[in-house]
């Protein structure tokens, strides 16, 4: 059975991993290019856990412009078997109010211009996305969760817009009376390269902002979202140490089969 190694990749606000301890930091070399920065690789209450800040130290990289291939691929390489996204996201329903975790299970793409897969022509794979998020990780999110008294949402789909700009409001509108909860912009391509990649992926969504819909609020602001990830940063540096502390050592094998997937994706046929 393989070791497990816990993934954190941390959105807008998270540049570091408060409690991470005897710390290396790494540069990972990937055929794919450069990643968004170096690896923080350490420990967790004895778990081995690799930080990677996706926007880089001083958010110097814009969500288009991110590398997700070799983002996922250094991660890989570091042998990360199960990746945690900590993300701000926009919300779409009353009761997601800022400050609420949404432990998303289903994702919408709206980006345009990502290359968010590893095969191509010459090798051509389909793996399934029709389940983008280990439900096993989902379930140790939310069980730190609860452990630590952390009110988290279980559910939630997530619509993934191009960006940078923010939506306008009939957009907000249009995703909002399509059901859908939350909205970021970065993290459907992190999700179907970590498919293909056979790493078990999941999302702790972190409500910054009602977008630009509801007739009390303002429309978000930058100022909004950092505001409310910093009253919540210690918040999520507690679900990650519980979540780290409580984490089976051996990786488990996932039961919608994230960790397997190429077993039946690839199409092309081996050269003869
Ligand atoms: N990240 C945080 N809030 C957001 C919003 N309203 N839209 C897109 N990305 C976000």
């Amino acid at each position: 059975m393989a070791k497990a190694v816990l993934g954190i990749i941390g959105g807008s606000g998270i540049y570091d991993l408060p409690g991470l301890e005897n710390v290396t930091e790494k540069r990972i070399e990937s055929p794919w290019g450069d990643p968004s920065g170096p690896l923080r690789i350490g420990e967790i209450a004895g778990l081995p856990v690799v930080f990677l800040s996706r926007h880089d130290a001083g958010h110097r990289l814009s969500p288009s412009d991110i590398n997700y291939r070799a983002n996922i691929d250094v991660m890989k390489r570091a042998g990360v078997t199960d990746l945690i996204s900590l993300s701000a996201c926009g919300s779409f329903k009353e009761e997601l109010a800022p400050g609420t975790f949404v432990l998303v299970d289903q994702f919408v793409d709206r980006t345009h211009k990502r290359e968010s897969s590893f095969f191509g022509t010459g090798c051509v794979a389909h793996v399934s996305m029709a389940h983008p998020v280990s439900p096993r990780l989902r379930i140790h999110i939310a069980e730190a969760a609860r452990a630590e008294d952390i009110a988290v949402v279980r559910d939630g789909t997530y619509v993934c817009m191009e960006g940078p700009q923010f939506s306008s409001y009939a957009e907000s509108m249009t995703y909002k009376q399509l059901g859908y909860s939350v909205i970021g912009m970065t993290n459907l391509p992190e999700a179907k390269l970590a498919r293909e990649a056979e790493i078990c992926y999941a999302t702790v969504a972190m409500v910054t902002d009602y977008d630009c819909w509801h007739p009390d609020h303002d429309a978000v602001t930058v100022q909004d979202i950092v505001k409310v990830l910093t009253e919540n940063a210690e918040k999520a540096k507690r679900l990650v140490g519980r979540l780290a502390r409580d984490f089976p050592r051996e990786h488990e094998p996932c039961p919608i089969g994230s960790d397997r997937a190429l077993d039946s994706a690839l199409i092309t046929a081996p050269a003869a």
